[in-house]
């Protein structure tokens, strides 16, 4: 068995790296966010403007109980996900937890490369987006301290980079790479 979950805020780059970890391994990838979106049928800022944060946080948890049941899986969560009820102990118990720990500098300059809308982070000022990442941050740490492992990243601005930290993720998990890549080595 095989499970693998990302957890740390919005822009760490849970979903670049399990991406990228998941294809180097040949393991199954599940993002929270996308899995919520294909069962429910509504995006992620629909569901926030139609039941609030409230029925959004009861929904991944359901989602989380479905996605972190499976054998084979890296699973990214979202920035949210390991504070609300019991779900860092959930995710502790059904496999390897790292947190992906980066500075709100290198979050804020992640979330400006991506195009991901995220209800939490409306405001348009810099400074004002930047004081909301530090508030998080405080609220959420102790949730994201007791992930199993923590990875620090950097800006993560091209592949070199990214492959990078899969290597370093790679290692902290102890995972081989797959036959398919030994092959084409
Ligand atoms: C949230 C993070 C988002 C998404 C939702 C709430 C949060 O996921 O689940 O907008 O509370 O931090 P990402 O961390 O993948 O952006």
């Amino acid at each position: 068995m095989t499970r693998i979950i990302l957890l740390g805020y919005m822009g760490a780059g849970k979903t670049t790296l399990g991406r990228a970890l998941a294809k180097a391994h040949n393991i199954p990838f599940y993002d929270l966010d996308w899995y919520i979106e294909s069962r429910m049928r509504k995006t992620i800022p629909q569901i926030f403007a139609e039941q609030g944060e409230e029925g959004f946080r009861r929904m991944e948890y359901n989602m989380l109980h479905e996605v972190a049941e499976f054998d084979r899986v890296i699973l990214s969560c979202g920035g949210g996900t390991p504070c609300y009820f019991d779900n860092i102990t959930y995710m502790n118990q059904q496999g390897e937890t790292i947190y992906l720990k980066a500075s709100p500098d290198v979050l804020y300059a992640h979330l400006q490369m991506g195009k991901k809308e995220r209800p939490l982070l409306k405001q348009r000022e810099p400074a004002a987006v930047l004081a909301t990442i530090q508030a998080h941050l405080q609220e959420r740490e102790p949730y994201y301290r007791q992930a199993k492992h923590t990875l620090s990243v950097n800006l993560l601005d091209n592949f070199e980079k990214i492959n990078a930290s899969v290597a370093q993720l790679s290692a902290l998990l102890n995972l081989q790479s797959s036959p398919i890549d030994r092959q084409n080595k």
